[in-house]
């Protein structure tokens, strides 16, 4: 056992893996807005990128094992407040590798895969970043900041989807929403991504913390599919009918920030270090109704204040 603490704990990642984390650790969730009850965690309310409210959060809880969720994580509202997005995801990231350090706790910092432009694809941890975006460059310096601060950090760059505290927090989730109510959606055919069930990425992120992995890890699934395939997939999969996702490139869809088209990251490297290789689509899909027909979205819903 463990003390974790889990930054962003309401959010899409950080709510799944402080829940996995406290079936066998004491384990303190961040959160920023009071929007959590009855957690198997203890729940910290505060913008951590306020002077001091690191050092607070820190001292209070004591713990060994930091991973650090919290970002400004949608795209395009990095767009639109640019300093917001830097002070949150570079320089927030780069002072609590530093606090980590200091008190010798492991810091495991979540970065992303659109660091890359996209234009090749099959990016390894080797490959040189160049970031399209005003959040992908926040998220590079963030990045940057913590390996300087804290050369032991873990630094895992993700995609991953799954079931959100308010069901609307992933993409799977939007196609859900949609194709369950009857409605057309648009699925990009020209953006390629390797989405990872969260519940899995939890479930590695973990291992990584246990094996006390240092250094830069692609941490995605081995496989890779359009946004629009995606979308096919997870109608299958639920029985929705397929045809309500329609074709459309990214440059139809009305988006603010530049995506990467090609977002195939290579996992060797972890899955050398894991010893198993990293999981497939289809597995993650599967997953993702199991946990719909157990009822999972509905008792994440229960955390939501009444
Ligand atoms: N979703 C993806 O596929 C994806 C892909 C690549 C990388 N990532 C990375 O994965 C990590 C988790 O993403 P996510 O999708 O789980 O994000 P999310 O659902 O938006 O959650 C982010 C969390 O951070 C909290 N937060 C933001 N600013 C904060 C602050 N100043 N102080 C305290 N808490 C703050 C948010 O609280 P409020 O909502 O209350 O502000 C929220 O709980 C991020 O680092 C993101 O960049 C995500």
């Amino acid at each position: 056992m463990k003390r974790f603490l889990v930054t962003g704990a309401s959010g899409l990642l950080g709510l799944n893996l402080a829940l996995k984390l406290a079936e066998k650790h004491p384990v303190t969730g961040v959160i920023h807005q009071p929007e959590l009850e009855g957690t198997p965690f203890e729940v910290l309310v505060t913008d951590l990128s306020l002077p001091g409210e690191a050092e607070w959060v820190l001292e209070h809880c004591l713990p060994e094992v930091i991973i650090h969720c919290a970002a400004m994580a949608i795209v395009d509202e990095c767009e639109k407040d640019p300093a917001r997005a830097m002070k949150v995801n570079a320089d927030l990231p780069g002072r609590l590798a530093r606090l980590a350090a200091e008190m010798g706790a492991k810091f495991v910092h979540i970065s992303t895969d659109a660091v890359f432009d996209g234009v090749r694809g099959d990016y390894s941890e080797e490959d040189a970043p160049n970031p399209l975006s005003t959040y992908a460059r926040t998220k590079l310096a963030g990045e940057i900041a913590v390996m300087a601060e804290n050369p032991d950090a873990l630094v895992a760059r993700v995609n991953f989807y799954g079931w959100s505290l308010r069901g609307n927090r992933s993409l799977a989730e939007f196609f859900y929403n949609n194709l369950s109510a009857g409605k057309p959606v648009n699925g990009f055919t020209d953006v390629i991504f390797c989405p990872l069930l969260v519940n899995d990425l939890a479930d590695m992120l973990i291992r990584m913390a246990e094996m006390n992995l240092s250094g830069l890890y692609h941490t995605v699934s081995r496989e890779k599919i359009s946004k629009y395939d995606f979308g096919v997939h997870l109608a299958r999969q639920f029985g929705f009918d397929p045809e309500l996702v329609q074709p459309v490139k990214v440059s139809e869809g009305g988006l603010l920030a530049a995506r990467s088209p090609n977002l195939n990251l290579n996992t060797t490297k972890l899955a050398q270090a894991l010893g198993v290789a990293l999981p497939g689509i289809q597995t993650g899909l599967e997953k993702f109704h199991g946990l719909s027909e157990e009822h999972y979205p509905e008792m994440l819903h229960g955390f939501l204040p009444v």
